[in-house]
C-alpha cells in the first residue's frame, strides 16, 4: 500500500491497543490522517488520546461498528485507504459471565466492517485478531499461522469466528483483508481488569491479588508499542490473504509477571493469593513470529523488564486515569466476578 499520505479509519481506536497504535501511527507518519470510529464502551476513553484533541489530523466519531448504515455513512465520507478493526470486546472473564455482546460486536460487528470495505473498495482491511484462536499448548511447541483453530472460551470463539469471516469476504469478494494474531500485550492506558493493570492498582491500596489456579499459566508478553509497529508493517506491507502472528518472544507464568509485579512496587510477596482457577483456562501461549520476521522484516525491540518496570511507573504515576476508568459498571462486573467462589 502507498505510504504517502495516508487515510486510516480505526475502528476501536480509544481503547488500549488501539489509542496506543494511534499514538504511534501520528507520531511517526507527519502526511497520515485517522479517524477514530468508537462506541466507547466501558473500556473505550477518550482521555487515552486527549493530546491529539488539538490536531487537524485526528478526529473521533463515536459508532458503533454492528450499526450497518451508520458505519456506510461514516466510511463514505471519511474515504480512508485503510481500516484497521480494533473494536471489540476484549475480556475473557467477561465472555464467560456474559457471551452475547462479544458475538455481536466481535462477529456482526466485523462483517458490518468487511461488508463496507467491500461495497467502497477500501484498498486494506486489517483484522485485529488474537493467539487465543489457536486455543492452548502444552509445555512444548508454538503456535504458527498453520495451527489449527480451537479456542477455548467464549471470547476466543467470537474473535476466531471473526477471523472466520475475514477469509471469507477475501475468498469470495476479493476484499483485501489481512489478519494478525497477536500475543498478550502490555504498556500504558490498558483497562484495570486485565492481568497486570488490575495487580498494580491492587498493590498500590496493598490489597491482595488474585492468582487463578496454580499461577503456572504462561502468556507471551508483548509491549504494545512492538504490537503497533507489526501493525504498521503488515498495512505497508503485507499481502491480502494472508495471516501474520506477532509476539514478544517473552514466555512467562503468572506467578513469575505476579512476582516482577511485587519488586517493581515494592509491596510483600504475602499479598499473591491463589484463587478458583478461570473455568476453561488456557495454560500456555507461545507465538512463532518467524513469517512477520522474515516477509517483513519486523521484531520486537523493547526489552521485557524495562518495558514492564516503566509500565508500572505509568500505572502508579496515573492513578487519576486508573480511578477514573474504573467506574460503577466497572465496579459492578469487579463484585460479581471476584465474589464468585471466592475469588477475593
Ligand atoms: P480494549 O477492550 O481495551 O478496547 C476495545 C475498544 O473497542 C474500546 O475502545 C471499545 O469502546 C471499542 N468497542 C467495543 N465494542 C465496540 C463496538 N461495537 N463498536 C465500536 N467500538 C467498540 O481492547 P484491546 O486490549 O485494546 O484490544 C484491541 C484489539 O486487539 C481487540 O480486537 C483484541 O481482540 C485484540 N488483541 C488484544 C490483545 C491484548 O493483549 N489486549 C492481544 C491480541 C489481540
Ligand atoms: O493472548 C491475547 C489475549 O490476551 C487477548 O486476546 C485478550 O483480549 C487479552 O485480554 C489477553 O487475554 P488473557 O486472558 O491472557 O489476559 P488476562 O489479563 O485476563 O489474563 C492473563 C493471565 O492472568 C491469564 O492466565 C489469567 C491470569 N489472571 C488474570 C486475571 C484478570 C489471574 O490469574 N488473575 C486475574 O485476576
Amino acid at each position: 500500500m502507498k505510504d504517502n499520505g495516508v487515510r486510516l479509519l480505526v475502528a476501536g481506536g480509544a481503547g488500549f491497543i488501539g489509542s496506543n497504535f494511534i499514538r504511534y501511527i501520528l507520531g511517526a507518519h507527519a502526511d497520515w490522517q485517522v479517524v477514530n470510529v468508537d462506541k466507547l464502551t466501558y473500556a473505550g476513553n477518550l482521555a487515552n488520546l486527549k493530546d491529539f484533541d488539538e490536531d487537524e489530523r485526528y478526529r473521533f466519531v463515536r459508532a458503533d461498528i454492528c450499526d450497518a448504515p451508520r458505519i456506510e455513512e461514516i466510511v463514505a465520507a471519511e474515504r480512508p485507504d485503510a481500516i484497521v478493526n480494533f473494536a471489540a470486546e476484549t475480556h475473557v472473564d467477561r465472555s464467560i459471565n456474559d457471551p452475547t455482546l462479544f458475538l455481536k460486536t466481535n462477529v456482526l460487528g466485523t462483517q458490518v466492517l468487511l461488508e463496507t470495505a467491500r461495497r467502497q473498495g477500501i484498498a486494506r482491511y486489517i483484522q485485529i485478531s488474537t493467539d487465543e484462536v489457536y486455543g492452548s499448548l502444552g509445555s512444548e511447541g508454538k503456535f504458527s499461522e498453520g495451527s489449527s483453530l480451537r479456542p477455548n472460551s467464549p471470547y476466543a470463539a467470537s474473535k476466531t469466528s471473526g477471523d472466520l469471516l475475514v477469509r471469507a469476504w477475501f475468498k469470495t469478494y476479493g476484499v483485501p483483508a489481512i489478519i494478525t494474531r497477536c500475543s498478550n500485550n502490555y504498556g500504558p492506558y490498558q483497562f484495570p481488569e486485565k492481568l497486570i493493570p488490575f495487580f498494580v492498582t491492587l498493590l498500590r491500596e496493598n490489597k491482595p491479588v488474585p492468582v487463578y489456579g496454580d499461577g503456572m499459566n504462561v502468556r507471551d508478553w508483548i509491549h504494545v508499542d512492538d504490537h503497533s509497529r507489526a501493525i504498521e508493517a503488515v498495512l505497508l506491507r503485507g499481502k491480502p490473504g494472508e495471516i501474520y502472528n506477532i509476539g514478544g518472544g517473552n514466555e512467562r507464568t503468572n506467578i513469575e509477571i505476579t512476582k516482577m509485579l511485587f519488586s517493581f512496587t515494592g509491596k510483600p510477596e504475602l499479598l499473591m493469593k491463589f484463587v478458583p482457577d478461570r473455568p476453561g483456562h488456557d495454560r500456555r501461549y507461545a507465538i512463532d513470529d518467524s513469517k512477520i520476521r522474515r516477509e517483513l522484516g519486523v521484531a520486537p525491540q523493547v526489552p521485557f523488564e524495562e518495558g514492564l518496570r516503566e509500565t508500572v511507573r505509568w500505572y502508579l504515576e496515573n492513578e487519576e486515569w486508573c480511578n477514573a476508568v474504573r467506574s460503577g459498571e466497572y465496579l459492578k462486573f469487579y463484585d460479581q466476578w471476584y465474589s464468585r467462589q471466592g475469588r477475593a
